[in-house]
Order: C-alpha cells, then sequence, then structure tokens
C-alpha cells in the first residue's frame, strides 16, 4: 500500500490545496484533497479486474470552488435540511443561511464541503489513510460553539473505503457529517445509474413535505416504490405516480436503517450487473438519504465527461432531516464534554 501527495491548486484567497493517492495491494486507489475533503477518484475493479473511476467529479480544483451537486465532499456542519434554517437549542433560537428555498442545507454558503482541511498521512500495516482536520468556529454559517472535527479517510487491502468521523464542543450545538459521494459503478462517465440493482435494509422511509423537509412521519415502505428490501433497479419504479416520488423529482429521501444498536451496520447496497461491480455501505448512525442524482444539470467533470441527471446515486448515511427541529427524531446535539462519532465504510467487491 502506498500514499502519495501533489498540488491540487490554490483557493482564491491564496491558500494551497493538495491531492493525495492511496493505493492498496488489489487495485483499489483513492484520490483525496483537502480542499472540502473531497474524494476525487475512486478506482475499483471490475468482474474482469479492469479498473474505472466510479465516482463523479471535476478534473481540478476550480470545479469544486462551485460545485453545486457536493460532488464527493464530506458535508457538515449539518448535512442536509434544517427547516426554514432555524432551530433551537437550550432556550436559544439559532438562524442560518436559508440556501435550499426556504431551508438550511448542507451546511450553509460556506459548508465543510469548501475549506482547505489540515491534512496528515496514516499508514499501518492494514491501512494507508489521510486525517483531515477543521476547526469549525463559533458562529460560522450561524452554528453554536467551536466545533473541531477529525475525519479520518482510509482503504484496506479488503477494498473497504472507511470514513470515521469524530468531533467536540465547547457549546452545545448539532452535527450531523456525512460523505456525498456520487458513485456509478459502471464508471463515471458512462451514463445514467438506472440500471444499477439498490437494497436498502430498512423497513420505514421519513416521508417529505413539498420542501423536502420530514413530515415526522416514519411510513412503511411495504407496497410503495421506497421498498428496497430485496434488489430492485433505480428505474423499475422511479417515474411511478407516487406523490413522494414527484416532491423528489425521483428518490431523494431518508430511509430508517433496520437496527439493533448503534454499531456499523448495513444501510445500502447497489450491484452493476454489467461490470459485476457492488457497493456495500454501512453506518453507526440510524439514517441513510437515497438520492438519485436529479439535480445533475451538465456538469463538467472529470476526463472530459458531462454529466447529465441520474448520472450518481449518493449513499449518505447520517441523523434524518431536520433532527434538531423534530423531538421524535434520534438528537443530533453534541453537548461540550461528549465526542462525536460517525463510522462510514463503504465496500466494494464483484459478483459472480
Ligand atoms: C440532497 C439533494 C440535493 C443534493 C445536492 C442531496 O444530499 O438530498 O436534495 O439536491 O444533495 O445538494
Amino acid at each position: 500500500m502506498n500514499i502519495t501527495k501533489k498540488a491540487f491548486g490554490t483557493t482564491p484567497d491564496g491558500q494551497e490545496v493538495e491531492l493525495y493517492t492511496l493505493t492498496n495491494d488489489n487495485d483499489m486507489t483513492i484520490k483525496i484533497t483537502s480542499y472540502g475533503a473531497i474524494v476525487v477518484s475512486l478506482f475499483v475493479p471490475d468482474q474482469d479486474g479492469k479498473v474505472a473511476d466510479v465516482v463523479l467529479g471535476y478534473e481540478k480544483l476550480d470545479g469544486y470552488l462551485q460545485n453545486d451537486p457536493y460532488f464527493g465532499c464530506i458535508v457538515g456542519r449539518y448535512a442536509n435540511r434544517i427547516a426554514k434554517g432555524k432551530f433551537s437549542l437550550e432556550g436559544r433560537e439559532y438562524t442560518l443561511a436559508q440556501n435550499n428555498g426556504e431551508n438550511a442545507l448542507h451546511g450553509g454558503l460556506v459548508g465543510f464541503n469548501k475549506v482547505v482541511w489540515e491534512c496528515e498521512t496514516v499508514q499501518t500495516d492494514d491501512i494507508v489513510g489521510v486525517r483531515l482536520s477543521y476547526l469549525s468556529k463559533n458562529g460560522e454559517e450561524g452554528y453554536p460553539g467551536n466545533l473541531n472535527v477529525n475525519i479520518l479517510y482510509s482503504i484496506n487491502n479488503n477494498n473497504e473505503l472507511k470514513i470515521d468521523c469524530e468531533a467536540t464542543t465547547d457549546k452545545a450545538t448539532v452535527i450531523n457529517l456525512t460523505h456525498h459521494g456520487y458513485f456509478n459503478l459502471k464508471g463515471h462517465d458512462t451514463g445514467d445509474i438506472l440500471n444499477h440493482e439498490v437494497t436498502i435494509n430498512a423497513d420505514r422511509y421519513t416521508p417529505t413535505d413539498e420542501t423536502a423537509i420530514p413530515t415526522g412521519e416514519l411510513a412503511d415502505v411495504d407496497g410503495t416504490p421506497m421498498d428496497f428490501r430485496s434488489a430492485t433497479t433505480i428505474g423499475a419504479r422511479i417515474e411511478d405516480d407516487f406523490e413522494q416520488l414527484k416532491l423528489g423529482n425521483g428518490y431523494d429521501h431518508n430511509w430508517v436503517i433496520n437496527r439493533s444498536k448503534d454499531d456499523l451496520a448495513l444501510a445500502a447496497k447497489a450491484v452493476d450487473k454489467t461490470s459485476g461491480r457492488v457497493l456495500e455501505v454501512f453506518t453507526t448512525k440510524p439514517g441513510v438519504q437515497f438520492y438519485t442524482g436529479n439535480f445533475i444539470e451538465g456538469q463538467k467533470g472529470k476526463d472530459g465527461a458531462v454529466y447529465k441527471k441520474r448520472g450518481g446515486f449518493c449513499f449518505e448515511p447520517q441523523f434524518f432531516p431536520d433532527s434538531p427541529n423534530q423531538p421524535q427524531f434520534p438528537s443530533a446535539v453534541l453537548h461540550p464534554g461528549e465526542v462525536y462519532q460517525h463510522k462510514m465504510a463503504y465496500k466494494f467487491s464483484v459478483s459472480k
């Protein structure tokens, strides 16, 4: 296993950005930049051993300075939506930017995907990795508390990408970190993902209103196009006349992962039959947002690719959307003295 580092450009305010390349002994290569803690490329073999880059992304730093789809990044301080950009905590109301209609989305105007992280390489007998750290100051994007965030991205020889997140605060705050990779297991530049077979380990999901905020209900997937308890292609029901799919312009919902305790549980799986590539996603958090790239619209990506609607899908493990305003959901509050932890694993293999 091996790690190399090179320059990846300079931000408009003069900060130097790095690109780390991590390689294991089984043909897996991942490129991670210090800008936004973004996975720029992820190469894995198919059933014949042929390697392809299976994540959407930009060729250069420039693309990531805008990055409306949030390709490949760590999203924070609060991934997903907070209704009307407001929440109350310990008797105080906090106001966030309304950057998604009237709601707050993905940490605000300058979220964790648009800052430069401190990096340190890690290598042991079993893994190669990069540890990224960022101090989000009290009041940044309207959130309370100085929040120290650490993310360890690592790969091992089982072709697993592990993402271990930790954070501490000096004042009560809310936190919801996730990874926002867009996958296309045929290859990032091969068109839409509608033929991927998806399984989601969930009996229930959180239906939303027309602004993508959960209604608070945990609805049964049974008998609906939201039922992915057995493998179904993404395209099979995506255009069904089902209110939630109309509201989301496709799949853009949080599923309630079936689990008994807070350990690493299987959230979802995708299989691309043409290449044989398989992705399984594990998390220690209660939910997973399954998003089918409904708002991708002509982004110019790596290798001259132009990404189209549904050119990639995301499995984003996390707390449920809008948890700060929905006391019946698992709490996303972090207090001083506690350590926020979120472990995610993206495991690649091939089906025979
Ligand atoms: C959200 C989508 C949003 C996308 C890009 C996803 O996590 O669920 O609604 O369009 O991120 O911001």
